[in-house]
């Protein structure tokens, strides 16, 4: 990354080539994959104005379970209230401003006590007391301060526009999950990665199979691409996605292409063919399995560097059992997020260097061209 790139910002006649019609369109321009003023712009208009999967409603079952997030640098509290309700809140003091919970996640907290001068906070956010403050000091005016927060399909949004559009609206579009049970899946595998790569690339590479058949040997056995024809497309105002079918013979995305674990209940036999991939904007990546629900989240640490928190739901009766081995699966998706890592890495390479210049899309690629184009109109917005 030379200097000049670095601090460069892309014009908006650049990025009007991303936004024109797919035939004749151009990968985003070099400079949004590497500059740190793009990734301020990007922290302030997309990822604190978004509405962003933080986790899941069962990761704090129980009053007094919580967990930190951070957002756009912010440090959000995610707790569950002793009336069962699920809030979130800056991790700030009302006093002087201190970091009030340090750790990442937690268990069995009666209140939020601030180690620097011993303020304490209820699990509502109200404050509970504030030692010695004297007798006009109202406690009512220093609670918290409120994240909005929405639940949907089991996962946790939360979002740091006071103005954005409620959750439900925004979503309003999505397709229909709910056979799919969201809420009910139970996760049994969590593993957290971090790429030396821009988090868009990361979508952009989940967001096509043309490089299946070269990179992921495994992937391409069991399962394949549909033309855009008889696929269509499914694009809404915040995702855009598709299925890949299962090869004859393939019960799900596992190493022996086998499915050890139960089906989602309820799931049709057509349902049982495909594999559909979301990507949710900003950074959520969404994928229905017959037999579980595979979710990756990108979250940017640095122009180049993203980590990625990939997770795997299943049905609560297979996580529950004595017997409960996700390792096929598991294994299967490890292997081709370490591929597809690699090539995103030399994709930040590339498209960090003088010579790069934007390309053609290929024809299965529409959905990169999607992401891209929702990308440059908010882009272009803050420029
Ligand atoms: S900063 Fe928290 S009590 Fe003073
Ligand atoms: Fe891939």
């Amino acid at each position: 990354m030379t200097i000049e790139v670095a601090q460069r910002l892309p014009r908006v006649a650049d990025l009007d080539r991303t936004r024109g019609p797919f035939a004749r369109a151009r990968t985003l321009p070099g400079e949004v994959y590497g500059s740190g003023e793009i990734l301020r712009l990007e922290q302030r208009g997309i990822f604190s104005r978004e509405w962003l999967c933080v986790g899941r409603e069962a990761d704090i079952p129980a009053a007094g379970d919580w967990f930190a997030k951070e957002i756009a640098g912010d440090s959000i509290i995610v707790m569950r209230g002793a009336d069962r309700t699920v809030r979130a809140f800056y991790n700030v003091c009302r006093h002087r401003g201190s970091k009030l919970l340090e750790d990442t996640h937690g268990h069995g907290l009666a209140r939020v006590l601030c180690p620097y001068h011993a303020w304490s906070y209820n699990l509502d956010g109200s404050l509970q007391n504030a030692p010695r403050m004297g007798a006009d000091f109202c406690k009512g005016d220093f609670p918290l301060l409120a994240v909005r927060i929405g639940v949907l399909e089991g996962f946790i949004f939360l979002n740091l526009d006071e103005g954005a559009t409620p959750l439900e609206s925004h979503f309003a579009d999505l397709p229909d999950f709910k056979r799919f049970r969201m809420p009910e899946l139970a996760r049994g595998q969590r593993i957290e990665y971090e790429v030396r790569a821009n988090w868009k690339l990361i979508c952009e590479n989940y967001s096509e199979c043309y490089h299946c058949a070269g990179a992921h040997p495994q992937l391409a056995r069991i399962s394949e691409q549909i033309s855009r024809d008889e696929r269509g497309q499914e694009i809404g105002r915040s995702f855009n996605g598709g299925p890949m079918r299962l090869r004859e013979g393939i019960e799900t995305m596992s190493m022996s292409g086998r499915s050890t674990l139960p089906t989602i209940p309820g799931l049709s036999h057509e349902d049982c063919r495909y594999v559909h991939y979301y990507v949710i904007y900003p950074n959520m990546l969404l994928s229905p399995h017959p037999d579980y629900v595979l979710v990756h989240t990108a979250w940017p640490l640095a122009p180049d560097r993203t980590r990625v928190v990939c997770e795997w739901l299943f049905t609560a009766e297979a996580v529950d059992a004595k017997d409960f081995d996700p390792s096929d699966v598991v294994q299967f998706w490890d292997v081709t997020n370490r591929q597809d890592w690699a090539l995103c890495e030399r994709a930040q390479a590339g498209v960090s260097s003088r010579g790069y210049r934007p390309g053609p899309y290929q024809s299965s690629e529409d959905c990169v061209h999607i992401f891209d184009r929702w990308y440059a109109d908010r882009l272009a917005g803050l420029l």
